[in-house]
C-alpha cells in the first residue's frame, strides 16, 4: 500500500462500473471475481485505490442504486468470499478499495422498507419518510424527486405517502431516527471490517429534508430539482457526516470518505470539508467536473479556485471528468472535433489536466484508453432482457470495458449484458498495448510521472497568466525547490504565448512530457504549442 498516512490526500482513485469491467463466467456480466482477474492492469497503469460501483443484492430498479440488503454480494456479482480475496489481491499490489455506500435510500424491496411499510404502527415505520397528504388528496407537498415525477408516492394499505428523492423504488431512510442511524453505521462497520479503505457516498447531499416541508412556488424551476434548499445540503446533513468520519477514524490504515457531493458552489463544497476538517475528507468537485467545454479561462478560474481556496486551508481538493452517470470525457469534450485522431489529442490534453493536480484525482474505468459514449443509435438499439431490465440514457457511458477484439471484446465469453459497441471492435486495450503512441500508454506515462515526480501530486499550485486566450498554464512547486510547468493548448490551432505569474518563470530546464514534437520548451520569447499541444516540463531551480 502507498503509504499508511492519509495517503487518500494525493490519490490515483479509479472507478469501476462492477457490471461493465470483467464478467468471469460467461453471464454477459461483470463481477467481482472478474476485477480480481485485471488487477495487472490497474497496477500497470499505477492507481492506488478502486471505488467499486454497487454490488449489493438489488432489484436493479437503479442498477445497484437500490440496495436490498447493504451486508452482502449480489449473486450476479459473486459472493463475500470474492470480496474478500479481491481485497487480499489488490492489497499485494498496493491498491485499496472504496466501497460504495448508498446512505440516501434503500431498496423499497428492502427487509427494512417492508417492515416499515406493513403497518403505521411497526417500529420500523419511521426508519422512512412517511407524511399524510393534503386534505384534497395531493401529495404532502409539491416537490420533484431528480428522477423526474413526484418526489412522493402513496402506499394505500397504510394511507401515507413515502418520500423519494430518486425513484419510488428508492424510498429515503430517515436519518432522525437513532436506531436507524446506528443500523446503518453498522454498515460501515461491516466493510470497514472486510478490508474496505473507505466509502465512496452516494448522493450525500441529500440526507435530510426541510422538517418545515415548505411550498415551492416554482418546483421545476430555481437551482434545479436536486439544489434545493428544502432538499439538499441541509445542516442536519452535518452531524451524520461528522459521526461517520468518527467511525471510519477508529480504524487503522487512513481509512476516507469520498463524497459525491454535488454541490455548485465553492462556499458549500467548503462546507462539506467539515467546519474543522471533520466530516468527508475527500467531497468531488462538481463545478470544475461537470464542464463540457475546454475553455481555457473557466477551466482555469475552477482550478485558481479549487486550490486557492480548498487546498490553501489544508483540504484535499477532489479532481475528475467522469463517472457512471455522465458522457465520457472523451466524447464531450470532444463533441465538435474533426474526427477520432483530434478526439484522442483532447484526450490526451483532459488527462494531462487531470494527472498534472495536487490533490486527489478520480479516472473512470476506460478513459485511460479514451473509451467513448455508445452512439446514440447504438444505444437505443441495445436489447432490453433479464441482464437489463430496464434502459437508462446513462448506459452509454456503462459500457463493457473492451480489452480485445472479438464478440465479447474480451469482457465476457458470453453476451455481455449491454453492447460495447462498434467502436469496440478497432479500439482496445490490447491495440492499445501494441502502439507505444496510444492513449493507454499516455495515460501510464503520466501517471509513472506523477509517481517519480512527488511535486505533480503533493505540489503547491501557482497559477499563470497567459497572453493567448486559449492556453492554461500552471507552475507547481515544492518548498525544496522542485517545480515543473504545465502548458495546455485548449484549441485546435498551433499557438504561440508569453506566461506570466507572482513569481518569475526562471525557464524549462527538461521536457517530462509534451504531446507531439512541435512543442518547444518555455525560453524568453514564450512558448509554442501545436493544436491541442500539452506540455509538461520541470523548471529550473533557482
Ligand atoms: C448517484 C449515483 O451516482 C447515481 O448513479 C444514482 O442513480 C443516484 N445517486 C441515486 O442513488
Ligand atoms: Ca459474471
Amino acid at each position: 500500500m502507498s503509504g499508511g498516512t492519509e495517503w487518500w490526500r494525493h490519490a490515483v482513485i479509479y472507478e469501476i462500473y462492477v457490471r461493465s469491467f470483467q464478467d468471469s463466467n460467461g453471464d454477459g456480466i461483470g463481477d467481482l471475481k472478474g476485477i480480481t482477474q485485471r488487477l495487472d492492469h490497474l497496477q500497470q497503469l499505477g492507481v492506488d485505490a478502486l471505488w467499486l460501483t454497487p454490488f449489493f443484492p438489488s432489484p436493479n430498479a437503479d442498477f445497484g442504486y437500490d440496495v436490498s440488503d447493504y451486508c452482502d454480494v449480489a449473486p450476479e456479482y459473486g459472493t463475500l468470499a470474492d470480496w474478500d480475496e479481491l481485497v487480499a489481491e489488490a492489497g499485494r499490489r498496493g491498491m485499496r478499495l472504496l466501497v460504495d455506500f448508498v446512505m440516501n435510500h434503500s431498496s423499497d424491496q428492502h427487509a427494512w422498507f417492508r417492515a416499515a411499510r406493513s403497518s403505521r404502527e411497526h417500529p420500523m415505520r419511521d426508519w422512512y419518510v412517511w407524511r399524510d397528504g393534503q386534505p384534497d388528496g395531493r401529495p404532502p407537498t409539491n416537490w420533484d424527486s431528480i428522477f423526474g415525477g413526484p418526489a412522493w408516492t402513496y402506499d394505500a394499505p397504510t394511507g401515507q405517502w413515502y418520500y423519494h428523492a430518486f425513484l419510488p423504488e428508492q424510498p429515503d431512510i430517515n436519518w432522525h431516527h437513532p436506531a436507524l442511524r446506528e443500523a446503518m453505521y453498522d454498515v460501515a462497520r461491516f466493510w470497514l471490517g472486510r478490508g474496505a479503505a473507505g466509502f465512496r457516498l452516494d448522493a450525500t447531499a441529500h440526507l435530510f429534508e426541510d422538517p418545515a416541508w415548505p411550498h415551492d412556488p416554482d418546483p421545476a424551476g430555481g437551482a434545479g430539482v436536486g439544489q434545493k434548499a428544502y432538499n439538499a445540503n441541509r445542516p442536519e446533513n452535518h452531524a451524520v457526516l461528522r459521526e461517520l468520519r468518527q467511525l471510519t477514524d477508529g480504524y487503522d490504515g487512513a481509512r476516507v470518505l469520498l463524497g459525491e457531493s454535488t454541490i455548485d458552489h465553492l462556499p458549500g463544497l467548503l462546507q462539506a470539508y467539515g467546519a474543522a476538517g471533520d466530516e468527508m475528507q475527500l467531497p468531488m468537485n462538481f463545478m470544475l467536473g461537470r464542464l463540457t467545454q475546454l475553455d481555457a479561462a473557466r477551466l482555469k478560474h475552477h482550478l485558481d479556485a479549487a486550490h486557492h481556496e480548498i487546498a490553501g486551508r489544508g483540504h484535499t481538493p477532489v479532481f475528475f471528468f467522469g463517472n457512471h452517470d455522465q458522457h465520457r470525457p472523451w466524447s464531450r469534450f470532444g463533441a465538435a472535433a474533426r474526427d477520432d485522431a483530434e478526439r484522442d489529442a483532447i484526450a490526451r490534453l483532459t488527462s494531462a489536466l487531470l494527472l498534472t493536480q495536487p490533490g486527489t484525482v478520480l479516472l473512470y474505468y476506460g478513459e485511460e484508453i479514451g473509451l467513448a459514449d455508445l452512439p446514440d443509435s447504438e444505444l437505443a438499439a441495445a436489447p432490453l432482457g433479464p441482464q437489463r431490465p430496464r434502459a437508462d440514457d446513462r448506459d452509454r457511458c456503462r459500457t463493457p470495458m473492451p480489452w480485445s477484439a472479438g464478440p465479447g471484446a474480451g469482457f465476457s465469453s458470453g453476451t455481455p449484458w449491454l453492447p460495447a459497441g462498434k467502436r469496440a471492435a478497432t479500439r482496445h486495450v490490447e491495440q492499445q498495448e501494441a502502439e507505444t503512441g496510444s492513449l493507454l500508454h499516455w495515460t501510464r506515462r503520466l501517471l509513472a510521472l506523477r509517481r517519480s515526480h512527488p511535486v505533480l501530486r503533493a505540489g503547491r499550485y501557482l497559477p499563470l497568466s497567459s497572453s493567448h486566450p486559449s492556453v492554461l498554464a500552471y507552475a507547481v512547486a515544492l518548498p525544496d525547490g522542485q517545480a515543473v510547468l504545465v502548458a495546455l493548448n485548449c484549441s485546435a490551432a498551433a499557438v504561440s504565448t508569453r506566461l506570466d505569474g507572482a513569481v518569475a518563470l526562471p525557464g524549462c530546464d527538461a521536457l517530462l512530457l509534451a504531446s507531439d514534437d512541435t512543442v518547444g520548451l518555455l525560453t524568453s520569447a514564450g512558448l509554442k504549442l501545436g493544436a491541442w499541444g500539452v506540455l509538461v516540463a520541470s523548471l529550473r531551480q533557482r
